[in-house]
């Protein structure tokens, strides 16, 4: 939540750090601004409610002369978005400014301190106690300013601080909110997302909880806050700028749908056997014997990660006959977990940064228990404390609404289900029919893809709903969850997923004439009793719009709109069923015109909890 991007060098910085920030967007879309300084210490700060437009647009046309800077773009945790609580925040004395991600916990505390010693804060924001802490202890070095301060913050952070008194540095320090170093030629890059320095170097460093780098343009050192040198590796990312681009496609929800097949081609490239009907999975740090002493599975995740791992639980539980629970990660946090050895868990996320997700996976480690990470963000800090794990390889996503990550998360999980069942009861037969029906999916994918016209003449007859279900069942009914999330948090339509059995209990007496409900119904073996579901819908009035394999005749009979996606095998119908239901939502967020890319009030990784 909320970009930062900083610069030192020798470039004018305004240009970088805007550039940078566009591409962070999708991190915080409230407000955003930029403090700019040149050599002999004067600072611009420039801050405006809002996207970053707003900010652009009202820049001068001369930019003050300046060799570094710091921006950032905020999605609000505390006070509304004005132009006041805009980041960079500044000193009461004027000399300090800080951009800061996450949250400062006894930021009253502090607040009441400073206003003891006369300093009287204006924003309604957590973060001003910071660069007033930073000036109060100011005395010559600023890394010691900041270590001190950061001494009493409790809370979380990514921050990065200059100083009008020590012109071209970056104090940068990170507790639990990502940060990571861009090392250029005679110049240095701060951002909190790779994505904001692929366009500038690609030579990159992670920094880790409880580090503090000072950057110059000749470099960077590290520290941990009590002045112990840290020694850190030079990454390289292996991204294209393309792949953060939008190209030929409107938004990029849209080109993330579309850019799924080649997803799950990246996913399963190396990862089968078919000879053998198994996967190979590097990473995960399991012997032989401790795959074997697997007696249970945990999926720790949130949102559109938590419906993958809930779709891969029924493939689990079903391939490695291993019993598999799906937790919401804020939950599993604050419930005092029964980790046991016996339990292998996973957490699942896209941007690996996830607040909830990091914090339950620290909780399940600090019980004993082993976290592999199934992650995107390679680097990420997911992908750096868990135990092992795999990539997704799904290639960056930017839109907020996730959709390549569900498919090639509930990939991966399906690949390691395989896995841990060939070493179990699963016989090669059975594994080469399953490798075989994922290999044939990216172009299954493709060919609906390419043939969905359709799709926006049915989002066009769900927008002025009053609300909209969706249902399924097996894991059809984690992809009708995430058919409603998927909806809801891009039109803004109400809509709920329900297991469609689950309907008599309770959400049946929502339907009405006319009511939409969206219909999972491929031909696997829970058919019938899904048609059973569709026509107790029917006979209340509901007008139902089906997902269906081709030469279904009864869907065809019974439903008011089918659309046909390719037959697979029974396991593996999410990974198609989940294709319209996203497009719907594409589609019904453009028909009401709204920002498909930046629904109001989200955020693409929830880095505060
Ligand atoms: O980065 P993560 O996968 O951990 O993110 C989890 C959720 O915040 C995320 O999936 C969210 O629900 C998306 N906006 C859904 O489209």
């Amino acid at each position: 939540m909320c970009g930062i991007v900083g610069y030192v060098g020798h470039r004018t910085p305004v240009p970088i750090l805007l550039e940078g920030l566009k591409r962070l967007e999708y991190r915080g879309y409230d407000s955003s601004g930029v403090a700019t300084m040149n050599g002999g210490g004067d600072m611009w700060i420039h801050k405006r409610q809002g996207r970053i437009r707003n900010l652009e647009k009202d820049l001068p046309s001369e930019l003050p002369a300046a060799t570094m800077g710091i921006a950032h773009t905020r999605w609000a945790t505390h006070g509304p978005p004005n132009d006041t609580n805009a980041h960079p925040h500044r000193s009461r004395d004027g000399r300090i400014a800080v951009v800061h991600n996450g949250i400062v916990e006894n930021h009253s505390a502090l607040r009441k301190r400073l206003t003891g010693d006369g300093i009287v804060l204006h924003s309604d924001t957590d973060t001003e106690v910071i660069p007033n802490l930073i000036a109060k202890f100011y005395d010559g070095d600023l890394e010691v300013a900041v270590k001190r301060a950061l001494g009493l913050i409790q809370g979380t952070y990514g921050i990065v601080v200059i100083s009008v008194d020590e012109p071209n540095r970056l104090v940068v320090a990170r507790n639990g909110s990502p940060i990571v170093l861009g090392v250029g030629e005679n110049e240095m890059f701060v951002a909190s997302d790779a994505p904001a320095l692929i366009a500038h170097t690609k030579q990159v460093v992670f920094m880790d909880d409880g580090e503090v780098a000072v950057v110059e343009p000749s470099g960077f050192r590290t520290t941990d806050l009590h002045d112990r040198p840290i020694d850190k590796a030079v990454d390289e990312l292996d991204w294209d700028l393309q792949e953060i681009e939008k190209g030929d496609f409107e938004h990029f929800m849209l080109k993330e749908i579309h850019e799924q097949p080649r997803a799950v081609t990246r996913g399963l490239r190396g990862r089968a056997h078919l000879e053998y009907g198994d996967a190979h999975l590097g990473g995960l740090n399991l012997n032989r014997r401790e795959f074997f002493d697997i007696r249970r599975m945990g999926l720790i995740a949130c949102g559109t990660s938590m419906h993958a791992a809930m779709a891969a639980s029924y493939l689990i539980e079903e391939l490695a006959r291993v019993p598999c629970k799906v937790d919401i990660a804020s939950e599993l946090r604050y419930r005092n977990p029964i980790v046991d050895a016996k339990t292998l868990y996973f957490a699942v996320s896209q941007s690996g940064e996830t607040a909830d997700t990091l914090a339950a996976m620290r909780e399940v480690q600090r019980k004993g228990g082993r976290c592999l990470g199934v992650v995107n963000q390679v680097g990420s800090t997911i992908a750096r404390e868990s135990d092992g794990g795999m990539y997704i390889r799904s290639g960056p996503e930017i839109a907020v609404a996730s959709t390549k990550a569900f498919t090639s998360q509930l990939l991966a999980l399906t690949l390691f289900a395989l896995k841990i069942g060939r070493m179990r009861d699963l016989s090669a037969a059975a594994g080469r029919e399953l490798l075989t029906a994922l290999h044939e999916l990216p172009g299954q994918m493709q060919s609906f893809l390419e043939g969905a016209d359709d799709i926006e003449r049915i989002a066009r007859s769900l927008i002025h709903q009053p609300y909209c279900l969706f249902l399924g069942r097996g894991p059809n009914y984690p992809a009708a969850l995430e058919g409603a999330l998927k909806l809801k948090e891009v039109s803004y339509i109400q809509c709920e997923g329900f297991a469609a059995a689950e309907m008599k209990h309770g959400p049946i007496a929502l339907i009405g004439d006319g009511t939409p409900v969206v219909f999972l119904v491929p031909k696997d073996r829970l058919h019938t009793k899904t048609m059973s579901n569709m026509e107790e819908v029917k006979a209340r009035g509901a007008r139902v719009i089906a997902v269906a394999n081709p030469g279904d005749t009864e869907v065809e009979e019974l439903a008011d709109e089918v659309i046909i996606i390719p037959r697979t095998h029974d396991l593996l119908t999410p990974f198609l069923t989940v294709l319209p239901l996203q497009l719907i939502a594409y589609h019904a967020a453009v028909l009401l015109g709204l920002d498909v890319d930046k629904p109001r009030n989200l955020a693409k990784s929830v880095t505060v909890e």
